[in-house]
């Protein structure tokens, strides 16, 4: 992103926002709310126009409004905080209705691909129900698994355990841990401070819809430069 700005009426909410992302990086987003991370998520996934500035990805400008939002989705994952599957599919069918309708997978294909990545999460006893009989830690695992489902190029996770009662968080961050692991790139609005230290490549702290400041983790939560960032990590440690 590069010079990107975004306004709700006369309300700046990205303020000449740069940010570079390179392959296998696991840049997390940590700021009040309301600083604009989710608006910088939807940008990136082109669900927000931008007013001006550029994004691109892959070397392509992808805020150029002639370009095909839906094929740069399907590259790009987003998983939000909550209410993310389809309530009227198996989770299954979730996790493989976008392979087969944008990726053009048969459906056994698609069902063998889902099968293994849920497996391997600990769901494949969860595949044949639908999303109400499962816990909320367990649908946000099978949300991620379904946005991996598309085998993404990016995935943009916007404080994904934010809505999970705190014994549940373990099993969905494990997840992100694991694709961070596996060389996932990832950008990711975080309020888990102790996560993003640890997985975190880059660490950006967003205040009032700028990226005040950032850095790897190591210099962020231990060296701020920034006063702001300081009282953020003051409140939140
Ligand atoms: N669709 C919208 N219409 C108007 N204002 C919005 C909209 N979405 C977000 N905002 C405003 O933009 C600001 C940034 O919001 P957001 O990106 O959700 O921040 P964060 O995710 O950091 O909490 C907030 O002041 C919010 O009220
Ligand atoms: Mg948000």
């Amino acid at each position: 992103m590069s010079g990107v700005r975004k306004s709700y009426g006369d309300r700046v909410v990205l303020d000449d926002v740069s940010m570079t992302v390179e392959q296998h990086d696991v840049i997390c987003l940590i700021g009040s709310s309301g600083s604009g991370k989710s608006t910088l998520l939807r940008c990136l996934n082109l669900l927000e126009e931008i007013d001006d500035g550029v994004i691109s990805f892959d070397g392509a400008e992808i805020s150029d409004p002639r370009v095909d939002a839906r094929s740069v989705r399907s590259q790009i994952g987003l998983v939000f905080q909550a209410y993310n599957l389809f309530p009227h599919l198996t989770v299954l069918d979730n996790c493989t209705l976008a392979p087969r309708l944008v990726h053009g997978l048969s459906r056994a294909e698609a069902s063998q691909r889902a099968m293994s990545l849920l497996s391997r999460f600990g769901l494949e006893d969860q595949a044949a129900k639908h999303p109400d009989r499962l816990s909320g830690g367990q649908q946000q695992r099978a949300a991620l698994v379904r946005a991996l489902c598309t085998s993404p190029r990016l995935l943009l996770l916007d404080e994904i355990t934010a809505a999970l009662d705190p014994e549940l968080v373990g099993e969905v961050l494990s997840i992100v841990r694991a694709e961070a692991e596996a060389g996932m790139t990832m950008v990711l609005a975080t309020h888990e401070m102790a996560f993003a230290r640890d997985i975190a490549t880059s660490v950006c702290f967003l205040d009032e819809g700028r990226i005040l400041e950032q850095g790897p983790p190591s210099e962020i939560f231990t060296s701020p430069r920034e006063e702001r960032t300081r009282q953020f990590l003051r409140r939140v440690l």
